[in-house]
């Protein structure tokens, strides 16, 4: 969580560093700030609480400034704040430090080395530049020295920018765990946490690696290793239609971002596909995977949704056993594990920190992994054995919604080579599925109006929802409900429709809604009786269903796919309901309260 960026150069740094931090609101949202340096040397810093928006308001317009960090936050330690805000300055001014992380000993360095210091913030972060003036100040160490014995104290987690005040046009950065990008420009240089805040400036981005320092000017990238040892890295070509990272003529990423997966599904296709058209996935992966007794999925939130599905997928397809696990859990409870395990890492932003600590042990035990991530190069993919990509385009939106079709998709894909290659299945029937599959979910896009009526009448004002159904309309059940409780704030829950009767049908009342899926022929029956149970009890019902297996009376209906592609279908009225559920309420549907896109810390 937290976005960095820094610019060194001879351009007015302020609107470069403003524009950054407007890419990287996704990563946090809740207080952000700027320190920037005049030509005269002149320091000054701005912060304030809430979104950029409410920076700009801070800056003076007439500071111009050729260096500078910013910083977006999402709280970890202490309330949103100017104060907690960063950048944070040592007390004498010279060092000003903005930073993505979690520094897990802050306590322990703080009773160790800053005991008489009255902090001014409730932050993890302060300390670090409080240690520089004292490694700088009273050891007397050059800058250099005294960010590296600053680090060696560091546990945790942070990307750093730090600007010594003794030596304007420098920009020092740091990084542990967090990503980091160096960005190459001519007279020119960057720093940011996504290549995404710094496209407008340059496409050439070199990766800063754990315990590495960059000493940024703006002629010169210098990167060296913990030791002081210069390296060379070469810069990597990041391509963003600057289209996608606009919202264009929609009132939110979300709502835009729900329209493209029609496109998203055929991209996926394309870039899985040989010239002459067969569906295709890289070799060695398919041979590493051939190779493992048992898949395991590693996921957070969404994701681990979109795993759920890919369990079906690779068991009925490929048939290879799997489990899927949520990250968070899976890392300090490892299960015991098959004779030749392999590892699925799925996640859009390829930072969630929860899955990257799992990716570690699997790493130090040396198993096979695979991530599959919309973010090129980014920490799970670079750390994994093998990527493959989703090809979604960037999705901005806090709630996910593009990346869980594009997972789903990938997965249905990659499932179905390994299913041929091992002699599970002998037809290939993809790509006509997921095509097929497309076409459905654009009709459902169309039809949008009926949904925002459904939301409008069952949504708008109830406290509680819950979600139904069977088999994979219960995985589809999970995602709808993660989706409308984390941006619409109503309590949400998704169930087996079975287990109702076992406990949760004590929380029906009149009026509470109801939303069942009906996609599955051998148990649509029995989900349409756990309706009836709902509303009997005065439960107001939405219905669900796949054309074939539809009723008149139900509220909406799918067209008819690939009994194992149904998520991909069915989701999008959950979506569309979620979507508008939380634009009727009023809340911002793309960065709901208390959220950020990119989960980096534990
Ligand atoms: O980037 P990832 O896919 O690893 O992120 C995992 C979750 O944090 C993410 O899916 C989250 O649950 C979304 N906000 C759901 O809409």
């Amino acid at each position: 969580m937290c976005g960095i960026v820094g610019y060194v150069g001879s351009k007015n740094a302020v609107p470069i560093l403003l524009n950054g931090l407007d890419k990287l609101e996704y990563r946090g949202y809740d207080s952000a700030g700027l320190y920037i340096m005049n030509n005269r040397n002149e320091g000054f810093v701005f912060k304030a609480k809430g979104r950029i928006n409410a920076l700009r308001e801070e800056i003076d317009p007439s500071v111009q400034a050729s260096v500078g960090i910013g910083h977006t936050r999402w709280a970890t330690h202490g309330e949103p704040s100017a104060i907690n805000a960063h950048p944070h300055q040592s007390f004498s001014q010279r060092f000003t430090l903005v930073h993505n992380g979690v520094i897990e000993n802050y306590q322990e360095i703080k009773e160790q080395y800053l005991d008489e210091t009255l902090l001014l913030s409730d932050t993890d972060t302060e300390i670090i530049v409080h240690m520089l003036a004292y490694f700088s100040e009273k050891e007397h160490l050059p800058t250099l020295d005294a960010l590296r014995q600053t680090l060696s104290l560091l546990k945790g987690s942070y990307a750093i920018a730090l600007i010594d005040e003794s030596q304007p046009g420098t920009i020092f950065a740091a990084k542990n765990k967090s990503p980091l990008l160096l960005g190459k420009g001519e007279g020119f240089n960057v720093i940011c946490s996504d290549a995404m805040a710094m496209i407008k400036e340059t496409n050439q981005f070199v990766e800063l690696m754990d315990k590495e320092i960059a000493i940024v000017t703006k002629d010169e990238l210098i990167i060296e290793n913990a030791n002081g040892d210069s390296l060379s890295r070469d810069a990597y070509t990041a391509e963003f239609d600057s289209e996608d990272l606009e919202k264009g003529a929609y009132p939110y990423y979300m709502a835009k971002e729900i329209d493209e997966q029609p496109a998203v599904l055929r991209r996926v296709v394309q870039a899985y596909q040989t010239q002459e058209g067969n569906l295709h996935v890289d070799q060695v992966i398919v041979d590493a995977m051939l190779q493992s007794d048992r898949l395991y999925i590693i996921a957070a939130g969404t994701s681990y949704h979109a795993g759920l599905v890919g369990k079906r997928l690779f068991e009925q397809l490929s048939g290879i056993p799997t489990e899927v696990h949520v990250a968070s859990e899976f890392g300090y409870h490892m299960p015991i594990l098959s004779n030749n395990p392999f590892f699925i890492f799925i996640s859009q932003s390829g930072e969630t920190a929860d899955s990257r600590q799992v990716l570690v042990s699997v790493n130090e035990k040396n198993y096979p992994s695979l991530t599959i991530t919309n973010a090129v190069g980014s920490t799970l993919s670079r750390e994994s054995t093998f990527t493959l990509l989703l090809h979604a385009g960037p999705e901005i939106a806090v709630a996910s919604t593009k990346a869980y079709t594009a997972q789903i998709s990938v997965m249905a894909i990659l499932s179905e080579v390994i299913g041929l290659e091992k002699g599970v299945i002998t037809e290939s029937t993809m790509k006509h599925n997921l095509s097929t599959a497309a076409v459905a979910i654009q009709s459902i896009i169309e039809s949008k109006e009926l949904i925002e009526d459904l939301a409008s009448k069952q949504l708008s004002l109830t406290d509680h929802a819950f979600f139904i159904g069977r088999g994979l309309d219960h995985l589809v059940a999970l995602e709808a409900a993660l989706k409308l409780k984390e941006i619409s704030y109503i309590h949400t829950e998704g169930f087996a429709a079975g287990e109702l009767k076992h406990g949760t049908i004590a929380l029906i009342e009149k009026g509470t809604p109801i939303i069942a899926f009906v996609t599955e022929k051998t148990t649509a029956g029995h989900t349409r009786g756990n309706v009836q149970e709902t509303i009997a009890r005065g439960a107001n019902t939405v219905i669900i269903s796949m054309d074939g297996l539809s009723r008149p009376e139900d509220h909406v209906i799918i067209p008819e796919v690939h009994p194992l592609l149904t998520p991909l279908v069915s989701v999008i009225p959950a979506q569309l309901l979620a979507y508008y559920a939380s634009l009727h309420r009023g809340n911002d549907v793309d960065k709901p309260r208390n959220l950020a896109k990119s989960v980096t810390v534990e």
